[in-house]
């Protein structure tokens, strides 16, 4: 076992991110395994592209042939594993996927982790499986419920949580079972660069410059905890320094806001970095839509844990973190264009057709 740590998803939007963080903090080389999806973009990694500590290969996780070879060739003392279908709205229009990679995916990875692993011999408790999840997989909370901590009972209430909730449960057995030195984080809302413009913060972002309608959806009063990306990645790589095998630990940034607030403060920002934007003021753009189905009122993470043992909390507030976002998006116009060809313009078309 040498000191490369394995990333799957690592050309998706949080993947990205750790990587390039990684290679900023960190001595050891990574490797990332992707299979580039729509959500998959290596331009987002040109800036380590030629690093000496950065490898790509291209791949399924659900391969096991494949997994097999990369874990015998490169024997990492570490999986990161992000890679996922990740959008709730595709979960509701085709399943499937997200049951082929979120769940078969993630058992061929832990299937030949745990092959790999038992054969470690004396440095098997140094190996760590590290499994990147969602708050999603706890379901829906009411207005004055607790936040969700770490022994909420598991509620996942569309395609996509459940899927993620059928991952985080074989990770626990794995552990349980193998003795799979495994570890889980449960993360709120991320944003920031190069989230792929389906989701709320982006979509608005790029809708709003372009003076087309921002579709919120239902009563625009559903509340989610958003954290910045950056703030998570860090929270990821002190749980793999850190973090006890087989615990989990929740990640959120301590920003429960309604979906319309986002959008307006979107609005108002961009008034003020975007004057001449073909719509100004922003938010006569905001269009109330057809709701999601089964769409959860309500998602809040007690972060405690993590700050208490591991000693993270989010450095970014909303405020910074928003303007830091809008300014990236701005600043990142040739990105914006390759993204939002070919199928994305298919899905925009098939998801606000009414
Ligand atoms: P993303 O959709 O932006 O990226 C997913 C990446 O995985 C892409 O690069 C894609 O090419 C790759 N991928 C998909 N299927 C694959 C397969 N079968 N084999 C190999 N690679 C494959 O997702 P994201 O927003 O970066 O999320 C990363 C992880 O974090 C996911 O597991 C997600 O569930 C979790 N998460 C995301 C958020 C969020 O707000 N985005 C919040 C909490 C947890
Ligand atoms: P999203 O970014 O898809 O993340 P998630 O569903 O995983 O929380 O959506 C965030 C919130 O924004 C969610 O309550 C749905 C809502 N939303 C809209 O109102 N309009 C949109 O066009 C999108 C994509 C999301």
């Amino acid at each position: 076992m040498n000191d490369t740590i394995l990333v799957t998803g690592g050309a998706g939007f949080i993947g990205s991110n750790f990587l390039l963080q990684w290679i900023d903090h960190e001595r050891s080389s990574i490797l990332n395994l992707d299979k580039l999806t729509y959500a998959g973009n290596l331009h987002n990694l040109e800036p380590i592209a030629h690093s000496p500590r950065y490898r790509f290969i291209q791949g399924d996780i659900a391969d096991r042939t494949l997994v097999q070879s990369v874990l015998r060739d490169h024997q990492p003392r570490a999986i990161v594993h992000f890679a996922a279908e990740s959008h709730v709205d595709r979960s509701i229009h085709g399943p499937e996927e997200f049951i082929r990679t979120n769940v078969g995916g993630t058992f061929a990875l832990l299937e030949e982790a745990r092959s790999y692993w038992s054969e470690l011999g004396q440095r098997q408790s140094d190996f760590r499986f590290l499994h990147v999840s969602t708050d999603e997989v706890y379901g829906s909370l009411g207005p004055s419920d607790p936040a969700f901590h770490e022994h909420t009972p598991y509620a996942p209430n569309s395609p996509y949580s459940a899927s993620k909730a059928a991952a985080d449960h074989l990770v626990r057995a794995y552990h349980h079972t193998y003795a799979l030195p495994t570890l889980t984080t449960n993360c709120s809302n991320n944003y920031g660069p190069f989230q792929f413009p389906e989701k709320l913060i982006p979509l608005m972002i790029l809708n709003a410059r372009a003076g087309k309608p921002l579709p919120v959806y239902g009563d625009g009063q559903n509340v989610r905890d958003w954290l910045y990306v950056g703030d998570h990645c860090d929270a990821i790589r002190a749980v793999l320094a850190n973090g006890i095998p087989g615990e989990t630990y929740n990640v959120g940034g301590w920003n429960e806001k309604k979906n319309l607030e986002i959008v307006e403060s979107v609005c108002s920002l961009l008034d003020e970095f975007s004057p001449n934007d073909p719509v100004v003021p922003h938010r006569q753009l905001i269009s109330f839509v057809k709701d999601r189905p089964g769409h959860d009122r309500r998602y809040a993470i007690d972060a405690r844990k993590i700050e208490r043992e591991l000693h993270w909390r989010p450095r970014e507030t909303f405020e910074t973190g928003i303007r830091k976002t809008i300014r990236w998006y701005l600043d990142h116009e040739d990105w914006v264009r390759e993204v939002t060809s070919g199928d994305y313009r298919k899905w925009i078309a098939t998801q606000y057709s009414n």
